[in-house]
C-alpha cells in the first residue's frame, strides 16, 4: 500500500495522519467524524470551544461545508487556492459543533502542496487540520518537528520536507459585509484588497480570553523566554546582561551582530517570504539549546512582514 492509500484508510477509519501542508503540518482527521475530531483535541490538549479549518481538494467542495458562499469567497478561492488562504464562512447544518466550537461558521481552505492534495483527493471528503502541535507550541514546519511535538500519539506521520511558507494561512472572515482577517498570513490584507477591490478590517488586540486561538497571546511560543527589540537596544540589552543571564541567543536579520561570548547569534534572511520560511525552525532549534533568553530583532512596519510581525508579537507574549 502507498503512503497516501495508508493515509486515507486511518482517516476512514477515524485515525489521525499528520501531513505537510505549504504553510506548516497539519494533524488531520475526517472532519465527518466526530470521535476521530475529538481526538485531535486530546491530543493537542487544545480548548474544545477553538474550532478547527477543514481542508478539501477543490473549491467545488466548498457547497458540501457553507451553507451561503458569497462572490467574495469565490473571488478568493479563485485568487489563492490552493493556498495559504482559509475562508470563514456559514457553516451548513450537517457541520458537526466539534468541528466549529460551536460556532455558525467554518473555516474552509485548499493547501498547496502535493501531498496534501494526493491525500484530500483519494479521502474525497473534508479533513480537519489544525497544526501538528501541541496547544500554545510553535507550529511544526517539518516532519522531524511533528514527531517531536506528537510522535507516539498519532498513526502516521507524511514527510513532505520543509514547508514551503513556515507561517500559517491567512485567516478571512466572508461570512460579514466587510471581510475580516482574523489572523494575518503570507497572503496579505493588501493582496486580498487588490484582488477584491475593497478595504477589508483586522481582528486587534489578542489576550487571552478568546475563542480562536490564532489571536491567544500565548500562541507561537518558544518555550524560551522571548524578547523583540529593534536593533541598537538589542547589542545595549545584550552588552547589560550579566554573565549569570548567559547564555542568550539572538536572531538578527539587517546587519551583522557583534560576536560575544555566551551569546548565540543567528542569522535570518532579509527577505519576508525567506524570513517565514525559517522562523519557526530557527526557534525551535533555538528552544533545543539551553538558553536562558531569546532577543530577537524586530521587523520591518511593512505590508510583507505582517504575519512575521504578529507571530513575533506572540512569541515574545509573557501575560
Ligand atoms: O495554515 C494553516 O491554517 C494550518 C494548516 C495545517 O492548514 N492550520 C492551522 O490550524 O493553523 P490551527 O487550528 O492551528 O489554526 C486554525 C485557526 C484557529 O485560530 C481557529 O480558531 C481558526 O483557524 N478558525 C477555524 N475555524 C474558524 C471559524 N469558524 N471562525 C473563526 N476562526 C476559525
Ligand atoms: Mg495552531
Amino acid at each position: 500500500m502507498d503512503e497516501i492509500d495508508k493515509a486515507v484508510h486511518i482517516l476512514r477509519a477515524g485515525g489521525l495522519v499528520a501531513f505537510p501542508t505549504e504553510t506548516v503540518y497539519g494533524l488531520g482527521a475526517d472532519a465527518r467524524n466526530a470521535a476521530a475530531v475529538q481526538k485531535i483535541f486530546t491530543v493537542k490538549e487544545r480548548p474544545l470551544n477553538h474550532p478547527l479549518i477543514v481542508h478539501v481538494a477543490a473549491a467545488e467542495m466548498l457547497e458540501e461545508w457553507a451553507s451561503v458562499i458569497p462572490d467574495v469567497a469565490w473571488v478568493l478561492a479563485k485568487a489563492f487556492w490552493p493556498g495559504p488562504l482559509t475562508l470563514v464562512l456559514p457553516k451548513r447544518a450537517d457541520v458537526l459543533d466539534v468541528v466549529t466550537g460551536g460556532q455558525q461558521t467554518v473555516g474552509l481552505r485548499i493547501p498547496r502542496h502535493t501531498i496534501a492534495l494526493a491525500l484530500l483527493r483519494k479521502f474525497g471528503s473534508g479533513v480537519v487540520a489544525p497544526s501538528a502541535n501541541k496547544f500554545t507550541h510553535l507550529s511544526p514546519t517539518t516532519a522531524a518537528a511533528v514527531a517531536e511535538e506528537l510522535g507516539e500519539e498519532i498513526d502516521l506521520i507524511m514527510d513532505g520536507e520543509a514547508c514551503d511558507v513556515g507561517l500559517e494561512s491567512t485567516i478571512v472572515d466572508v461570512s460579514t459585509e466587510v471581510p475580516v482577517i482574523l489572523r494575518p498570513g503570507m497572503i496579505t490584507a493588501k493582496m486580498i484588497e487588490e484582488v477584491l477591490h475593497q478595504k477589508v478590517t483586522r481582528v486587534q488586540q489578542p489576550g487571552r480570553n478568546v475563542r480562536v486561538p490564532g489571536q491567544h497571546i500565548l500562541h507561537y511560543a518558544p518555550r524560551t523566554p522571548t524578547e523583540m527589540l529593534p536593533l541598537d537596544l538589542l547589542k545595549q540589552r545584550v552588552q547589560c546582561l550579566s554573565a549569570e543571564a548567559l547564555p542568550v541567543a539572538v536572531i538578527v536579520h539587517s546587519a551583522n551582530f557583534p560576536e560575544l561570548p555566551g551569546v548565540k547569534v543567528l542569522y535570518l534572511p532579509r527577505v519576508a517570504l525567506a524570513y517565514a520560511h525559517d522562523l519557526y525552525h530557527c526557534l525551535r532549534s533555538l528552544d533545543h539549546g539551553a538558553y536562558r533568553l531569546l532577543l530577537i530583532e524586530t521587523v520591518p512596519q511593512e505590508a510583507d512582514w505582517e504575519a512575521i510581525q504578529d507571530r513575533l508579537v506572540k512569541a515574545s507574549a509573557r501575560l
